[in-house]
Formats: structure tokens, sequence, C-alpha cells
């Protein structure tokens, strides 16, 4: 059987690469490389540079290969970016998936494996959130993303393309034997940029707003491992492929951190003093986001192995500590 890996180069989808390999499948890797790293890639993967809106490159593939099933994460992410420029969201991420449909259906390729995010929830009404709540983003990386999910299900209505969206929470760490870790350019996200300042890389962090309705007055998180978020990948194209129906399932550890609990995290597990400042709120950031993943758990048969945050962050940090400058190919 042989996969295909859109986005196989970024942080999740290179993970997701690696655990493949070690199950022993036989894997395809598309990305165009804009955010990715072509060395976070597994060499025994086979690997296409290139574009998923251009229908011409997905065809060329998809002949030369014979896919059965397709995990997708190539899209942007970055929620301040999205705020700033929508349109760049809407293009990648839904005009991407409508090409990549569109060459599916071309080539009878009928399973998906599709990056869904908390974000398409917006700002929950009740805590932890559920699958069947509603969905009501409050930014445009939300919105690319949920548009997505609905133009799958009327894929499948039409084509009879049956998908998985999995609603990731906020992902961190790194693959434990410190081969592959998260490098993103700029770094947005907390847990890395709380390592930078560990490892000396950023001189220190703010965070962002102490004036939300939470415990201490600063976001909270849902922190899931990306090792755990791989696997998760891994078990819902199984689950399409013993011939289940399309469905979506939250990735979750349903516990939340606030901000200061992670910053006071990572201070115990680097032993470093960490200097931080608060700032103002960032726009388009949801109060508190956890989720009820236990459906994932249920149907999936999902198993997560990484249960406190603080063992999430030894991974990030054995990876920030050992190769402060990423994959060094960006800068
Ligand atoms: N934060 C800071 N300082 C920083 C960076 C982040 O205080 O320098 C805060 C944010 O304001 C937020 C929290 O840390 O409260 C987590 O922010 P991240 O950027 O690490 O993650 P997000 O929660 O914004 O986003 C993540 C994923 C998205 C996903 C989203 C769900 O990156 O893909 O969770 O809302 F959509």
């Amino acid at each position: 059987m042989t996969i295909a890996v859109l986005g196989g180069a970024g942080y999740i989808g290179s993970h997701t690469v690696a655990q493949l390999i070690k199950a022993g499948e036989d894997v395809v890797v598309l990305d165009n490389l804009i955010t990715g790293h072509r060395r976070a890639v597994d060499p025994k993967a086979r690997f296409y540079q290139g574009d998923i809106r251009d229908y011409h490159f997905l065809s060329q593939v998809f002949r030369a290969e014979h896919i059965d099933g397709i995990i997708h994460f190539a899209a942007f992410s970055i929620v301040p970016e999205s705020m700033k420029d929508p349109l760049k969201y809407f293009d990648n991420n839904t005009g991407g998936m409508i090409t990549l449909l569109e060459a599916m259906h071309e080539f009878g390729i009928q399973h998906i494996v599709f990056s869904s995010t908390a974000a398409t929830y917006g700002e929950p009404k009740m805590i932890p959130i559920k699958e069947t709540d509603p969905q009501v983003p409050t930014n445009p990386y939300g919105e690319s993303k949920l548009a997505m999910e609905k133009i799958m299900h009327w894929a499948d209505v039409a084509y009879g393309i049956h998908f998985v969206a999995l609603r990731y929470f906020n992902v961190a760490g790194a693959m434990p034997d410190g081969s592959i870790g998260e490098d993103h350019h700029p770094e947005t996200h907390l847990i890395p940029i709380i390592l930078q300042v560990a490892a000396g890389t950023r001189d220190g962090l703010q965070i962002f707003g102490d004036d939300y309705p939470t415990k201490d007055g600063t976001n909270v998180r849902d922190y899931v491992h990306v090792v755990d978020l791989a696997d998760a990948h891994i078990l819902a194209l199984a689950y399409l492929q013993a011939g289940h129906p399309s469905d979506a399932f939250n990735l979750g550890s349903a516990t939340g951190f606030s901000n200061l609990e992670i910053l006071e995290a990572a201070r115990k597990v680097t032993g470093k003093p960490i200097p931080a400042t608060i700032g103002p709120r960032r726009a388009g950031d949801p109060s508190t986001l956890i989720a009820a993943s236990d459906k994932a758990r249920t149907v999936l048969n999902w198993q997560p192995h990484y249960d406190n945050v603080e063992a999430i962050i030894a991974t990030a940090w054995q990876w920030h500590e050992a190769r402060p400058e990423g994959f060094g190919d960006k800068r």
C-alpha cells in the first residue's frame, strides 16, 4: 500500500512520515518546501517537490505512483498571519483542497485524512469541546479549514471520497530520538519560543494578555505530543480503509494549561530562568481551548503515550538544545 503525505516536510507531516515508515508503509511525500524542510523527510520516502494547487503536478505524481490513501497536512497555519492576510489562507488552504479533490476524483483515490483544527470551533460555549459543538471560527485560518471540511463533505456525497478530519488542539514536542523537531520561520508558537529563550537564541518573550477569564488570566490550551498526533493519522487512515464512513475527531489531552503554567513547566524542565513579560492580547486568540477527545480514543482506538506537559516539553527541549538552528536551511 502506498500512502501520499502532502506537506510531509512540515512539522507534523514529517513526524507522521517517520511513523509510517517505522510501521513498514510505502510513503510518497509531496511538499512545496515553502515552510517545510527537505531534511525533515525520512530518506525512505519518495519525495516530490511541488504545490498542491498545481493540478498538473498532482496528476504527474498520481500517474507515477499508485496511491491508496492521502494524509493531507499541506496548509498555512499561523493564526495572526491569517488575520493580516486572509486571502493567502483561502487560496492555499481552501483552494488547494479543491484542486486536490479534483485530482483524487480523477485518479480514483478514495481516502483522505485531513489536518483540521480546534480553530474551527472559535470561542467555545462549553468546555471541553465536543466534535458536535458549533463551529464558528474567530480567525481566517480556522475559517479556511472549516471550509475545507465542508468541501470534503460534499465531495464525499458526490464522488464517494471518504475523509477523516482530525481537529488538533495545540501540538508540541519532537521525535524522542532527536532526529526531527519543530522549526518554523518565523516561529510563532508558545513552546518553541519559550525554548528558544531557554537555548539563548532569543532574548525574551511576551505572554499575550493576562486579562482573560481563566485561572491566572492567560489563555488556556490543550497540548498533545506530535508523535501521538502522527499515530492518530495512521489509525484514521486504517479506519477509512476498513470501510468506515467519513467523520471528524478531536485530538487533545482533555487537560488545559495556561500560558503561565507552560512557562513554569519549561523553566522546570530546562532549569533556565526564561525571562518573560506580559504584553497585550493577540488578535484572534480564543480564551480557552480544551478538547473532549474520548471519541478518537473509543472509535479509532487512539492511545496517546504522552500524558503530561512536562514530558512533552522535555522532548521539544532535547531537540532545541541539540539543534538551536533547527534544520539550518531557512536563514
Ligand atoms: N503566546 C504568547 N506568546 C508568544 C506566542 C504565543 O503568549 O510569543 C500565546 C498565544 O497568545 C496563545 C498561546 O500562547 O494564548 C498558544 O499560542 P500558539 O501560537 O502556540 O498556538 P495557538 O493556540 O494560537 O494555535 C494553535 C495552532 C493552530 C491551531 C490553534 C487552535 O498553532 O494551528 O492552536 O486554536 F489552530
